[in-house]
């Protein structure tokens, strides 16, 4: 599997579905109404967890509800946000009509964040993923974010998604592997044609594969090697129920399919298929076969840790806001867990998702960021401060291939025989 960084932004939407498009200053009744998760890099990434792709957003994430709000989602949906910056502000809202009879959505966007920034992007180290992803927004920032990339990474991927023009915007085009071009674009080009419009972006960027989306035409891919680009046609969808997100879960369908060792227009064939089925659905549930959402006692997957790592979890998810109940270890094959409760005096040992290892004496043990008591991985036994001598309090697990689950939460029948329900589990 492939350690995606998707930049960019991720918003609320909030999305009322009607029977027929409302005429100016009219009032209409809902259908239905949904909140969810949206932005695009965010679609796309929630999309590549469902394929077993451990994913991070690198983003700006607003303190308001609205903002832990969309912390939640991301953390319920499996995707990474250590590296997303944390601002006082409104979150991003988008506002979306969906016409059931169409299939059309009509979005109102609302933000007044910063963007993300090669500030906040420096914190990261860009040769820690197998894929980078960009979202082209502020142009100066994503273009010094892609050359810090590039001089970082060696072979791993870097592609850009070009939804809409933007002032500056052809500073870009030199840095990808990969660009994905929106139809909105093409034609704010001046192109009708996709092939004419391929074949004018080849000589901005003559090293990247390029990919279009064209809707209902399917998705047109120019590789970088060949004069004329190539077509992978759609095919007839009896009723569009939601076309959110479709193009987002094109380039997820990509990236997957590239990460799997496919040629770029196998990758493309799959992308659109897999756009098909999102076209017949209402959201991105279900599109992958392994949807963190489908699977809501799961506490992580052993490719979320490192081969020596410890993670702060919340069972049924963040909704609480408060520190993560419990702290899951991995060290070598060997997963445990312990309350995330310091013996001293009760405190959490941290409050963040990623902040509880640290070397001791050649080791690496917990630490509880209060007192600076340290604890011993595998057996929670404290070393050093106040509490020397006491132990972390065990949580049982059960280990179903990679998932991992509270003992008693595991699903029953599908545990392989190597299984353990013990105080840690061990494989
Ligand atoms: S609360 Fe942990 S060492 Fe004091």
């Amino acid at each position: 599997m492939a350690n995606v960084l998707g930049v960019g932004i991720a918003t609320l939407d909030i999305i009322n579905e009607l029977d027929h498009y409302p005429a100016e200053d009219s009032e209409q009744r809902a259908v239905a109404q949904r909140v969810e998760l949206g932005g695009n890099v965010a679609n796309s990434l929630r999309v590549l967890r469902q394929f077993g792709h451990p994913v991070e957003f690198a983003g700006v994430l607003a303190e308001d509800a609205d903002g832990r709000r969309i912390a939640d989602l991301m953390d319920r949906y499996g995707i990474e946000t250590r590296h997303a910056r944390r601002v006082e502000g409104h979150a991003p809202t988008s506002y979306i009509t969906v016409n059931r009879a169409t299939g059309s959505r009509t979005i109102v966007h609302w933000r007044d964040l910063p963007e993300f920034d090669l500030g906040a992007f420096m914190a990261l180290d860009p040769s820690e993923y197998d894929w980078l992803h960009f979202e082209a927004r502020a142009c100066d920032e994503t273009a010094a974010m892609l050359a810090l990339s590039r001089a970082r990474v060696t072979d791993q991927p870097i592609s850009l998604e070009v939804e809409k023009d933007r002032p500056d915007l052809d500073q870009l085009w030199s840095f990808p592997d990969v660009i994905f071009f929106s139809r909105a674009f093409a034609h704010g080009r001046g192109f009708e044609e996709p092939a004419a419009f391929l074949r004018e972006a080849r000589g901005w960027a003559p090293q990247a594969i390029l990919v279009l989306g064209w809707g209902s035409g399917g998705a047109w891919l120019s590789r970088p090697d060949e004069t004329e680009p190539a077509h992978v046609p759609a095919r007839p969808v009896d009723t569009v129920i939601d076309s959110i997100a479709a193009g987002d879960t094109l380039i997820a369908g990509f990236i997957h399919a590239r990460a799997r060792g496919m040629g770029s227009l196998e990758s493309l064939e799959f992308a659109v298929r897999l756009a098909e089925r999102k076209l017949m659905q209402a959201g991105l549930a279900g599109l992958g076969p392994n949807d963190p959402a489908d699977d809501p006692d799961l506490l992580c997957r052993l490719e979320d840790l490192e081969p020596i790592d410890a993670i702060g979890v919340w069972p049924q998810g963040r909704a609480s806001g408060g520190p993560a109940p419990l702290i899951v270890v991995r060290h070598g094959e060997r997963v445990c867990a312990w309350r995330n409760v310091c013996p001293h005096n009760g405190s959490p040992l941290s409050r963040e998702r990623h902040d509880f290892l640290e070397t001791r004496q050649g080791e690496r043990q917990l630490r509880c960021n209060v007192h600076q008591a340290f604890f011993q991985l595998d057996d929670g036994l404290c070393t050093a401060g106040p509490c020397e001598g006491q132990r972390l309090e065990a949580v049982a697990l059960e280990r179903v291939d990679n998932r991992i689950y509270l003992a008693d939460r595991a699903p029953h029948g599908n545990a392989p025989p190597a299984t353990h329900r013990e105080g840690s589990v061990q494989r």
